[in-house]
């Protein structure tokens, strides 16, 4: 069975990898998962000077889904590159740095500190607070979207992932943004904004009141963002939100993308990735299919 996938000239063995975020750096997940199973690994998103994130509490619990405000908390580049970069190229998979900024050029900064590294590729998180914007993401805007891409492609070595926020009017329109500025490959849905209230102690859940929705409750908007983005571009999709089981997995390829990440489900279960891996094998037995390029056949 031939489950190889070609992301922007890099071959990944298989399509699963969990989501940036949602594995640590590899290392608090290696003890229980074989990560030399999974066809990438994605980091958290990495910024050129550490951050210590948002105050407690990040995390809270929603029905069908979690609600995080973790604040892209992360010990900056020049640390990455000494503990966790060495650490993840022990295993036989393929390591996707997601990169983050709070302007453009240290956006452009990150990428270039990671030229000639043993990274492979790079998922830029363009759903970041854009300081000069007065904090609105630079996900929004397709203009925005542009002027991020091309100025990362220009100081960045690897093919480049842009991640986009599905908290956009039209996804098609930054889609192609990013394309057309010089994306390699895209990657969606980012968490949804939402917010949860605790009306027995009348006070918001997270103290920053709004945080990042994922997990089951997104996949709907998830496949019918994949599937609208997959319209508007040539170049290959990384498919994520709410992927659980396997069969999430194939619904995601079927909407249209290449490969698939697993974000809250690694929460629930340390295994959740692999689980999915063996689980679209399972399906592609049952089915009668050989190809992993198979899958996306609709009829
Ligand atoms: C706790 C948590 C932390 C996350 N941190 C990041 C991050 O650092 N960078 C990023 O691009 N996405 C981050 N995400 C978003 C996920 O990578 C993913 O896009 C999103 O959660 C949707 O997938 P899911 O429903 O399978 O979780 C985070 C998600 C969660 C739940």
């Amino acid at each position: 069975m031939n489950l190889s996938v070609n992301i922007a000239g890099v071959t990944l063995k298989n399509p699963v990898m969990p989501a940036s975020g949602t594995f640590g750096n590899g290392r608090e997940y290696a003890e229980f998962v074989d990560i030399n199973r999974l066809g990438a690994v994605v980091t958290k998103s990495v910024s050129i000077k550490p951050q210590l994130g948002n105050p407690p509490c990040r995390i809270t619990e929603t029905a069908s889904g979690i609600l995080n405000s973790v604040g892209l908390q992360n010990a900056g580049v020049d640390a990455f590159l000494r503990d966790d970069l060495p650490f993840l190229k022990q295993f036989d998979t393929r390591v996707i740095v997601n990169i983050c900024g709070h302007t453009i050029d240290e956006y452009a900064a990150v990428a270039e500190a990671l030229l000639g590294t043993g990274a492979d590729l790079l998922e830029l998180n363009i759903s970041c607070p854009n300081v000069a914007e007065g904090g609105l993401s630079f996900g929004v805007d397709p203009k925005t979207v542009q002027r991020v891409v091309a100025a990362v492609k220009k100081r960045s070595g690897q093919p480049l992932i842009v991640k986009l926020s599905p908290n956009v009017t039209s996804i098609s329109e930054i889609a192609a943004a990013a394309e057309s500025a010089g994306a390699d490959a895209i990657s969606l849905i980012n968490t949804l904004l939402g917010m949860k209230i605790d009306i027995k102690r009348r006070k918001f859940a997270l103290p920053r009141k709004v945080g990042g929705l994922s997990g089951p409750a997104i996949k709907p908007v998830a496949v019918r963002m994949v599937y609208e983005a997959s319209r508007a571009v040539r170049i290959p999709i990384i498919g994520m939100g709410g992927i659980m089981t396997g069969e999430d997995a194939v619904e995601m390829m079927m909407a249209g993308a290449s490969a698939v990440a697993v974000g809250a489900a690694n929460f629930r279960k340390l295994t959740a990735a692999a689980d999915v891996l063996d689980e679209l094998i399972v399906f592609m037995n049952e089915n009668g299919l050989n190809d992993i390029t198979e899958l996306s056949v609709m009829l």
